[in-house]
């Protein structure tokens, strides 16, 4: 952890001397100025945490100073130190915007104890100021262009009514992120938002982890949002049981003889086409008019690429905070190339990709296009000049190998869900892979 750093201003040579030993000898780093002038020099040159500040100064006095240090470094927490300290002093003391005040003498303890505090308030000051500014831009949706702006617009519209929604689109398109934002946006904001993932529970669960016998899910979202994802990948029985806790608005208690009315609002998502699924018999008709009330078709990411410089921008900023580093600039020609690219898996491929240059671009204050270039999977191999005179077996493997790596890299490398991507069997994914010269990295599951 960082040394926290203070600044001690005081006229009296040998207050400043025994303060500063006893905060050293603490391991905090300490400057020491005798006069406002010189103390306001300090904060200049260096990051101050906190500032002990005497109040009856030859010259100007600590009150005077205070407004000057909140103005040059209003971050920095300022303690006022007095011998003859009285009630008004402190109380205009504190309207100027100082943490604390503490009483000559200055005892060892009394002083560190205030200090400790004083640092730890600054502390949780910041994290609180960090998170808030995360959690707004954890479920922040970005995007300027005509296509979000009219997914925005339906978002509004929908939100206040208790419509059912479905939202659909390929996967990392946002789906999850709709379905918060219609829950914030709704009046039930205040309530919970409970979300089921239809596709992980087995069938003979389904019903009893929406109503069971204590709590389900159901009425754990009471006066909130019910978000159902992977709703398309529910097999019948399962389609079935949610469907008849969808048509009794009120559930009865799996086992229990008692009858809830429960108030839920159901959002649904699924990355399933869910008309081919009907066409094909998969999934049931009358499910479907149940859910999709209100639909949202969420575009793929290469269907609107205009968008992509705004979540750059976004992305990069949060992951620069999150690894507590200055923020970094994407260079205009990187994000050119960013547009390029057809982001098989959508917003959060494109997440992963930033996150990768973030970290992996180090200390440099500029992400170039040859950064960019390293990290995106080779999309072009194809080009039209290497079509002539080349075998038609060199350009399938081309093709096949394109096709794989972006599909590797759109599933974090993971080759069991490339392979059900891809819909190939595992074996035959790592036999082609083998064909091709491409490496898997060793942390994937299960034998190669
Ligand atoms: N418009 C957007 N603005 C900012 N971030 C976004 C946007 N859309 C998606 N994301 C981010 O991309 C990631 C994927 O989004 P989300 O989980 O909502 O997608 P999904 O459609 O539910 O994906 P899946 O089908 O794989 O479950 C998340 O980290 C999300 O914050
Ligand atoms: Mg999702």
């Amino acid at each position: 952890m960082v040394r926290s750093a203070l600044l001690v201003i005081d006229d009296e040579p040998n207050i400043l001397a025994t303060v500063r030993r006893s905060l050293e000898l603490e391991g905090y780093a300490v400057e020491v100025a005798g006069n406002g002038a010189g103390g306001l020099a300090k904060l200049a040159d260096n990051d101050i945490d906190l500032v002990l500040l005497d109040v009856m100064m030859p010259g100007e006095s600590g009150l005077e100073v205070l407004p000057k240090i909140r103005t040059a470094s209003p971050e920095t927490i300022v303690v006022m130190m007095s011998g003859n300290a009285t009630i008004d002093t402190a109380v205009t003391a504190t309207k100027a915007g100082a943490h604390d005040f503490i009483e000559k003498p200055l005892s060892g303890d009394k002083l560190l104890i205030t200090v400790q505090n004083a640092l730890s308030f600054a502390r949780l000051r910041d994290e609180n100021a960090r998170l808030r500014t995360r959690a707004r831009s954890d479920f922040a949706m970005i995007g300027k262009g005509a296509a979000m702006r009219a997914i925005f617009d339906k978002v509004a519209k929908t939100a206040p009514s208790t419509g059912r929604v479905l939202v659909t689109g390929e996967n990392g398109t946002g789906k999850e992120l709709v379905a918060r934002a219609i829950h914030d946006h709704s009046k039930r904001a205040d309530g919970p938002f409970v979300k089921l993932n239809c596709a992980a529970i087995p069938s003979e669960l389904i019903e009893s982890e929406l109503t069971q016998q204590r709590r389900g899910k159901f009425e754990l979202a009471d006066g909130g949002t019910l978000f159902l994802d992977e709703v398309g990948d529910m097999n019948p029985s399962a389609q079935a049981k949610v469907l008849r806790v969808l048509q009794e608005n009120e559930l009865e208690r799996v086992g229990g003889g008692e009858t809830i009315k429960v108030d839920v609002r159901v959002v649904a998502a699924t990355n399933k086409d869910l008309h081919a699924e009907i066409a094909a018999a998969r999934f049931r008709e009358d499910l479907y008019y149940r859910l999709a009330v209100v639909p949202i078709e969420l575009p793929p990411l290469r269907a609107r690429r205009e968008d992509i410089p705004t979540l750059v921008e976004h992305m990069i900023e949060q992951v620069c905070i999150d690894n507590d580093r200055r923020k970094k600039r994407v260079a205009p020609s990187a994000v050119t190339l960013l547009m390029q690219h057809d982001w098989p898996g959508n917003v959060r491929e494109l997440k992963n990709v930033v996150e990768r240059l973030a970290i992996l671009t180090g200390d440099a204050e500029v992400i170039t296009e040859a950064d960019v270039g390293d990290a995106l999977p080779r999309v072009k191999a194809v080009k039209s000049e290497f079509l002539r005179g080349t075998p038609f077996k060199d350009l399938v493997s081309a093709a096949e190998r394109e096709i794989i790596m972006a599909a590797l890299e759109a599933n974090d490398h993971h080759v069991s869900n490339t392979a059900r991507e891809l819909q190939l069997e595992r074996s035959h994914l790592y036999k082609k892979m083998r064909a091709l010269g491409i490496d898997h990295r060793a942390d994937d599951e299960g034998a190669g």
